[in-house]
């Protein structure tokens, strides 16, 4: 592997989460891999999660990671080829990326989108460009469109949560085949499409799920990402029979980053609850209590989201892992 950026990148999903779960059982069997490596992990924006899971990921493997808050401590940034910097940006990426391809053996970066420009956004300039001036693997932290470690994440978290509650295992002949709902939420702010994306376009590129999306009308996804997925806009009809539901707010895509309806309705509560299969509550984090996910639902039993973001550690090794491994047979 030379970048993770989506899941594309990743030839056998399986595979990963496979060594992604091997790295939870043992987490220091590959230690002397990242010896005398150094991980550079870049944020343009805030993270607790995402940071701290790669920078013990990083450990577990024997590599040093240094944090740097780009948004804070560095300097602003200019993406934009031939662009006349007469304004507010101090460096330009292609300056700046270059020198930090020489401190480092892997750079992972968070940037997320505007919300003001799809095209832009959606075109993915700022992590494009570190791959192609840092000359170094580049790891995406979440970027303008995507959430690959939060992705693989979840795929980890649904195979361990089927194998310890049902034990039952996807994916082998005969295999049981859970439903996964993802389903839009309320919010006060317009967030990103990053989660939602990733997380469909990784559940489709896994295929081992029956895979439903609902939202309200106005709130469609990029069908690059969905393609494959049903999508319904009645989310009790959705939510029936569901083994996991996957809870996201997301901003409108069409006519970018509004907020259309903000219903409180579509809010999951236990009640709601009653139509799945007894389904285990997923959410990235961090949460909007009583307005994205109830109290009764996130405090109950149901819910996995601890489960899930302890699981980011496990997710990050993997791939650290299988970059500094390739690095190493260069
Ligand atoms: N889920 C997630 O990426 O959390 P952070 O924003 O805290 O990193």
């Amino acid at each position: 592997m030379r970048n993770f950026i989506a899941a594309s990148d990743v030839s056998d999903i399986n595979a990963l989460v496979k060594k992604a779960l091997s790295y939870k059982a043992n987490p220091f069997a590959d230690i002397a891999l990242g010896q005398n490596k150094r991980i550079g992990l870049l944020f343009l924006n805030p993270s607790m999660r995402t940071r701290l899971s790669t920078q013990i990921a990083a450990q577990n493997l024997g590599a040093e990671a240094i944090v740097f808050n780009v948004d804070k401590e560095g300097w602003a940034l200019e993406f934009e080829e031939e662009a006349i910097m007469s304004g507010s940006t101090v460096e330009h990426v292609k300056d700046a990326a270059p020198v930090m391809g020489k401190y480092f053996d892997v750079l992972c970066i968070r940037t997320f989108p505007s919300l003001k420009n799809k095209q832009d956004d959606y075109s993915e300039l700022y992590i494009r460009q570190f791959i192609k001036y840092s000359g170094i693997p580049v790891v995406s932290l979440e970027s303008a469109t995507l959430h690959p470690l939060q992705s693989l994440t979840d795929i980890l978290t649904i195979q361990e949560s089927l194998a310890s509650t049902h034990g039952k295992t996807p994916g082998k002949p005969g295999g049981y085949r859970p439903k996964v709902v993802l389903t839009w939420a309320p919010h006060v702010k317009a967030l990103p499409q990053c989660v939602a994306n990733s997380f469909a376009q990784w559940i489709n590129a896994w295929g081992e799920a029956d895979f439903v999306i609902t939202h309200p009308e106005d709130y469609e996804l990029d069908e690059k990402f969905t393609k494959g997925a049903r999508i319904t806009h009645n989310q009790d009809e959705a939510l029936k029979d569901a083994d996991f539901v996957y809870v996201k707010n997301w901003s409108t895509y069409n006519d970018y980053g509004k907020i259309y309806c903000n219903d409180p309705e579509w809010m999951l509560t236990r009640e709601k609850l009653g139509l799945t299969n007894q389904a285990k509550v997923m959410h990235c984090l961090p949460v909007r209590r009583n307005v994205e996910l109830s109290d009764e639902v996130l405090d109950s039993a149901h819910s996995i989201v601890t489960q899930e973001a302890s699981n980011r550690v496990w997710a990050a090794q993997a791939v650290l892992s299988e970059i500094l491994a390739s690095q190493t047979v260069r």
